[in-house]
């Protein structure tokens, strides 16, 4: 391991990987790790905290770090593991969470996501301790910096809480992390429904492109899109207004938006470059293009997927758990001394 800083991230092994997910989160894993000591994770310990498949799960598992590989993560400059292969994290895991506050877990809104605002009846204990489980992930590798889509922001700031007050209480142990969020492709919003994030565990495949979506399904998919009224190509940055009746987008053109932020990040162009192409355009010209720009990324990446044997992904992962299961290890050890328990 070197003196750069260090940075971690990590993805759950569920529901299909989307376009989101890679501008959000992987596209900028790569930029950063030439410059950061970089360490990323298949975190599968959260996969589970909802009904899953063991057999899907396994799977899953494999195929993100494919997903890693194929879209430019180097082995040979950062580590890529399986969460569960590295017991650390469970352990740390549960020292943080007699720290912890109830009252802070109900706060996030991921949680009240995901049980209909916050309603726990027949949710596991695990889903409303996800983001503790993720703070042991980032502190126990000393992470100076979280590369994560916005909607992780809330739960690198509970890991930083968490970090200060192990630190004020037990004495400096932890560095606290920050979250890094990239303006591109920060929140890429559903095609179904533009005042929603695009997501994994969505119930209609329109929602989202998935990484391993063929030309003929992107196409599909974008056509269906929704757009806003007008007929004209315009980026409109006005926020989508929402009425409380009914959550549709009143105002803005959010949709249209979204869209163009999609364009944008697959073909280096602006908004406003985009614009100029469509002037006296309508819908279907610029959806052909869109789903042509992704397809210029989809195709090329999935060939390089498809070559990614089980055993070569395999491998990479036993040798990156070995590589960080020491630093694991030693911050485990210290935490442990710190609370008091006999080694
Ligand atoms: P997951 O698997 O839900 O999301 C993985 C990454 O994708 C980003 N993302 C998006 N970015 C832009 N637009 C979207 N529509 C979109 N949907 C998802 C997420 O922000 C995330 O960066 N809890 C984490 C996994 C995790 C983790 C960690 C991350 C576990 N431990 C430690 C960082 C550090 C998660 O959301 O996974």
């Amino acid at each position: 391991m070197t003196n750069k800083k260090r940075i971690f991230s990590g993805i759950q092994p569920s529901g299909n990987l989307h376009i989101g997910n890679y501008l959000g989160a992987i596209a900028n894993w790569i930029k950063l790790q030439d410059e950061f000591e970089s360490i990323f994770c298949v975190v599968d310990l959260h996969a589970i905290t909802v009904p899953q498949d063991p057999e899907t799960l396994r799977k899953k598992t494999l195929e993100i770090a494919k997903i890693y590989l194929a879209a430019g993560i180097d082995p040979k400059k950062s580590s890529i593991f399986i969460q569960s292969q590295v017991s650390e994290h469970a352990e740390l895991c549960w020292i943080l969470n007699t720290i912890a506050k109830m009252s802070e877990l109900e706060k996030m809104t991921q949680f009240k996501d995901k049980t209909q605002a916050g309603v726990s009846e027949g949710i596991g204990v695990g889903l409303f301790d996800y983001p503790v489980l993720m703070a042991a992930d980032i502190l126990l590798y000393g992470t100076e910096v979280v590369p994560v889509g916005e909607d992780q922001k809330q739960h690198v700031e509970l890991a930083r809480d968490l970090a200060k007050r192990f630190n004020h209480k037990f004495g400096e142990t932890f560095i606290v992390p920050k979250a890094f969020v990239k303006e591109e492709g920060m929140r890429v919003m559903g095609l179904d429904d533009p005042t929603k994030k695009m997501s994994k565990s969505a119930t209609s495949e329109y929602n989202y492109i998935s990484l391993t979506d063929d030309a003929e399904t992107v196409k599909r998919k974008i056509k269906k899109a929704v757009t806003d009224s007008g007929s004209e190509i315009v980026y409109s940055d006005d926020p989508p207004r929402v009425d409380e009746a009914s959550p549709r987008v009143e105002a803005g053109k959010p949709a249209l938006k979204n869209l163009i932020n999609i364009y944008a990040s697959f073909s280096g162009k602006t908004p406003k470059e985009i614009e100029a192409l469509y002037v006296g355009k309508g819908y279907g010209d610029f959806k052909n293009d869109l789903a042509e720009v992704i397809n210029n990324f989809l195709t090329p990446f999935q060939e390089k997927l498809a070559a990614i044997s089980d055993e070569d992904a395999l491998e990479i992962l036993r040798a990156g758990a070995e590589k960080v299961r020491p630093l694991a290890k030693a911050k485990l050890d210290d935490v442990k001394k710190k609370v008091g328990f006999i080694s």
